[in-house]
């Protein structure tokens, strides 16, 4: 079952109302802007922050009814996030379609983001009560924090897995995390379950990002919806290339550093060859399951429930590719 499938389940008229939103009720002052954003939701998204965040709800037994609007603004906030990403890593495709740069330029594109940002903080603060904005503005500085940690380690062949993973947390760990808490908080969560899902959503998004890095490697354009082989192009140090490189290997390693060095496209596939061969993909899947294990965990204090279950089942479903 892909991970697509798995996130569709009982809540799927609740998901119906999200796409509502966005369609007919989102818009900002800026027609410009409101068009970048709309196109950017109407290609499609898997929506696995607002899901997160129904199910937390859920879990903690408030009525995600009540909470589409906060689901949808953590949509939203993805939504800027890949916005800017996209300029970050020069990608030129994202849900099948162009990236918003591709069409809008990265003037736009940046003050797109920044303007969605801004938005997003100007309903929260109004609508929901402390810690909620608090959290979200954390999360916004940790995914920035996230990136620059990321582009200060471009091509750093040694970078450690402990700093790869705290990456991962900054970047995406941490918006599925506040996702998660958020629900739980406004789903009336006692403190120890708000605190479970958190950490549910901080190892799912750490396991979703080195699959994430993994698909980079494995998958092509038309199934991603977005580049493949860029992270490579972007001498970003993923999880595959850091566990093959880590096995050993001084040819492979010098085929690295080379391409690192001195560019050479048309050396990729070597270096894809390489990964696989020196284990780098069998590596990162023991170490998806490894946080797919530390998220259903972490949901210990949650009671039996179906969206427990549900979440459970989104965390599984990242075991398969
Ligand atoms: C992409 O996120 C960015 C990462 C954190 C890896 P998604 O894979 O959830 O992107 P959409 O929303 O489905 O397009
Ligand atoms: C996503 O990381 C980080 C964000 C917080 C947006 P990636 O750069 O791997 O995401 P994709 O692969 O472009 O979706
Ligand atoms: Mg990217
Ligand atoms: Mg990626």
């Amino acid at each position: 079952m892909s991970l697509v499938d798995s996130a569709h389940g009982t809540h799927d008229d609740l998901h119906t109302l999200v796409e509502g939103f966005f369609r007919s009720t989102f818009s900002t002052d800026n027609p410009l802007i409101t068009e970048a954003i709309k196109r950017m939701l109407a290609a499609g998204g898997k929506r696995l922050r607002p899901r997160v965040t129904l199910l937390a709800t859920d879990a903690c037994g408030g009525d995600p009814v009540e909470q589409l609007h906060l689901a949808a603004y953590m949509e939203l906030i993805h939504v800027a996030t890949l916005i800017h990403d996209d300029v970050v890593d020069h990608a030129l495709t994202r849900r099948g379609v162009n990236a918003t740069a591709v069409d809008y330029g990265n003037r736009v594109s940046v003050l797109a983001g920044d303007y969605l940002f801004a938005w997003i903080f100007k309903n929260v603060t109004v609508h929901y009560p402390h810690p909620v904005p608090n959290i979200l503005s954390a999360t916004l500085a940790d995914i920035c924090d996230g990136e620059v940690l990321q582009l200060r380690a471009l091509g750093d062949l040694d970078l450690p897995f402990e700093a790869y993973v705290e990456i991962a947390r900054k970047k995406t760990g941490s918006l599925f995390a506040a996702s998660a808490e958020c629900g739980a908080i406004m789903g009336g969560g006692a403190p120890v379950e708000i605190a479970a899902l958190h950490d549910f959503g901080e190892s799912f998004g750490i396991a979703f990002q080195m699959r994430d890095d993994m698909l980079d490697v494995i998958a092509d354009e038309r199934s991603l919806g977005k580049p493949a082989g860029n992270d490579l192009a972007e001498r970003k140090m993923t999880i595959p290339l850091i566990s093959a490189l880590a096995a050993g290997g001084g040819a492979f390693r010098a085929l690295v550093r080379r391409f690192y060095d001195q560019g050479a496209p048309d050396a990729i596939p070597a270096i894809i060859d390489g990964i696989e061969r020196e284990g780098g993909l069998a590596a990162t899947r023991t170490q998806i399951a490894r946080f797919v294990e530390r998220a259903k965990d972490a949901l210990e204090p949650i009671g039996p429930c179906s969206a427990k279950k549900g979440l459970a089942k989104l965390a599984d479903a990242l075991l398969a590719y």
